[in-house]
Order: structure tokens, then C-alpha cells, then sequence
């Protein structure tokens, strides 16, 4: 199943967004093409999509926050190429096709995922219709979380992180660092915007680390079912590049339990935001159902 195929209108309008501020950014051809072939028509967007969603709890509509939306997508992408390349885990399919390092060269890889940090900041510093403190609010952290204690840190866990020993609090912090603090940028986005205050920030915070959670358990989930032999044995990616994950560490089953009660926890946390929140909870019971 698609995850939140209505909102296939904002990934859109993120896409020609992109195309636009990299036609007029002054990069060069060899720069745009590989970020096209990455970015456009791409990727679930789905960290554009729960920024969005978190604006829309506090009453701002998703056309407002584009841009920011646009810089969360970049840092994505990039971490993804970055990911793939093969000093790290080495894959050679990415978003249904040949990852970027393998459709032109490692160089260009590397160069594409630099070039779409600096973008992200760029887009979050020039966007004129809000506040220069709520600009650098959000630029902070997003710096914050993406950076050495937040997505990348989490990636370096995940690099060194050995599932013969590892404890489940270890990996649960890396997958919380590695994948869960992009969802807190895009959650806790909406209240900085709303300037609505810390508590709805800390509650949104809370949910963005389950969600993350609950995403890479599923992300963990897909790579093994999809590679389930008959006979039932699976030698998937994250076998092969000796990774620790939830589904290594419990098995299928019981991953799966500690999923839903994961998804439990976090619709609590959005009990007070009403009807409001009822699209983000759709999307996070949709998450064990997702195939791609
Ligand atoms: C994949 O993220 C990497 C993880 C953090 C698990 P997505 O599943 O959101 O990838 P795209 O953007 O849709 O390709
Ligand atoms: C990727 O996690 C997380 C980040 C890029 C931050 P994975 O390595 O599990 O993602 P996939 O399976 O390659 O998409
Ligand atoms: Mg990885
Ligand atoms: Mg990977
Ligand atoms: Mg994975």
C-alpha cells in the first residue's frame, strides 16, 4: 500500500519547488541532474508530510511551510545517498532504482548529498514570511538534529553496533538518533511556527522519538519480509551488513507486538489535539501495513 496516498498533491508541489530553487541557485548542470534524478517523482516524502500535518494541529495550512518542508526532504535525501554509498551499506537500489553513487559516480554522490545540506539551510533562512527568531529557531534545529547528536551520530551507532552484543536500550537510542530526530524536527516544526509554546514542542518531541520508532521497526520489517524465502529463512541486507535492529534483536513477532503498543504510547500523546490529529494518527497506524 501507498503510505497517504492523498497527499500525493504535496509531494508535488514539493518537487517543482525543488526544481525551481535549484534552476535559479546557480548550480551547475552536473549538480541538478543527479539531484532531479534522486528527488523528482521520489521518495514517500513523508517527513514533508507530517510537518504539514503538524502545522495543521496548531490551524496553519500546509502551503505556509513549503519550503521548510523542502529543506527537511533535502537533509532526508541526502542522509539516504550518503547511506547507500559503499563505505557505509552499500546498496545499489534506492526510491525503486540505482542508487546515485551507482547511476553516475561516488564523487558525485558525496558532492549531491553536501550540496542538498547547504540547501536546507539556505531554503530555512530565506523563507521571508516568517520570523527571523522563528527562522533561526528552526535552522537550530534542524542543525541539531540532524547533526553528530541526532541523525548523523545515529548512523555512526548504527555503523559500529554489533547484534551479537548489542543491548536493546543501545539500539533503541541509535534508531531513535539515526531516524527518529528528523520525525522531531518535522513534528515539533508546527508549534514553533504556531508559536504555541515548550509544552506542545516537548509533547510533539515525545511523538516525533515513537514515531522514528515505529518507522524503523518497520523499515526493518520490510527488508526482512520481503527477502523470506519459502522455507521461511531470510538473508536480507541488514543480515548481510551485520546490523542491529529490533527485528534481529526480538524476531518478526515480537517486533510487530512492540510496534503496536509503540503506536499505543503515541496516540496518547496527541489525545489533547482532538480531530486535528486524526490524520497523524491514520499515518501512524498505516506504518505496519506499509510495504515500501
Ligand atoms: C528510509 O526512509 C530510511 C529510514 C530512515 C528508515 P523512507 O522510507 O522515508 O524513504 P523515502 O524517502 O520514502 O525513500
Ligand atoms: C537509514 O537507515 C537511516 C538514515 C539514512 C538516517 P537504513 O540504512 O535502515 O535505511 P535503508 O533501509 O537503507 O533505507
Ligand atoms: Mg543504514
Ligand atoms: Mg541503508
Ligand atoms: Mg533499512
Amino acid at each position: 500500500m501507498t503510505l497517504g496516498k492523498s497527499y500525493n498533491i504535496l509531494r508535488s508541489e514539493i518537487d517543482q519547488l525543488l526544481i525551481r530553487k535549484i534552476g535559479i541557485s546557480g548550480f551547475p548542470a552536473t549538480l541538478v541532474e543527479p539531484i532531479k534524478y534522486i528527488f523528482v517523482n521520489k521518495g514517500k516524502k513523508v517527513r514533508a508530510i507530517l510537518l504539514a500535518e503538524s502545522c495543521t494541529l496548531f490551524g496553519i495550512h500546509y502551503t505556509k511551510i513549503l519550503q521548510i518542508a523542502l529543506a527537511l526532504e533535502c537533509i532526508h535525501t541526502y542522509s539516504l545517498i550518503h547511506d547507500d554509498l559503499p563505505a557505509m551499506d552499500d546498496d545499489d537500489y534506492r526510491r525503486g532504482e540505482l542508487t546515485l553513487h551507482k547511476k553516475y559516480d561516488e564523487a558525485t554522490a558525496i558532492l549531491v548529498g553536501d550540496a542538498l545540506i547547504s540547501l536546507a539551510f539556505e531554503l530555512i533562512s530565506g523563507e521571508k514570511d516568517l520570523s527571523a527568531e522563528c527562522r533561526v529557531k528552526l535552522i537550530n534545529n534542524l542543525a541539531l538534529y540532524s547533526g553528530g547528536k541526532g541523525m548523523v551520530g545515529g548512523q555512526m551507532l548504527d555503523l559500529r553496533l554489533n547484534p551479537e552484543e548489542a543491548s536493546i536500550e543501545s539500539i533503541k537510542k541509535m534508531q531513535q538518533m539515526k531516524t527518529g530526530d528528523l520525525f522531531c524536527f518535522a513534528f515539533t516544526a508546527g508549534p514553533i511556527i504556531a508559536g504555541s509554546g515548550s509544552d506542545d514542542e516537548e509533547k510533539l518531541f515525545e511523538f516525533g522519538k515513537l514515531f522514528g520508532l515505529i518507522f524503523q521497526i518497520s523499515d526493518d520489517l520490510i527488508d526482512v519480509e520481503s527477502t523470506l524465502t519459502e522455507a521461511g529463512k531470510s538473508v536480507n541486507k541488514d543480515q548481510k551488513m551485520d546490523k542491529a535492529t529490533y527485528v534481529d534483536h526480538y524476531g518478526i513477532e515480537e517486533a510487530k507486538k512492540l510496534m503496536q503498543n509503540y503506536i499505543k504510547e503515541a496516540k496518547v500523546i496527541l489525545e489533547k489535539y482532538g480531530s486535528k490529529a486524526r490524520p497523524l494518527i491514520t499515518l501512524c497506524e498505516s506504518l505496519p501495513n506499509r510495504r515500501s
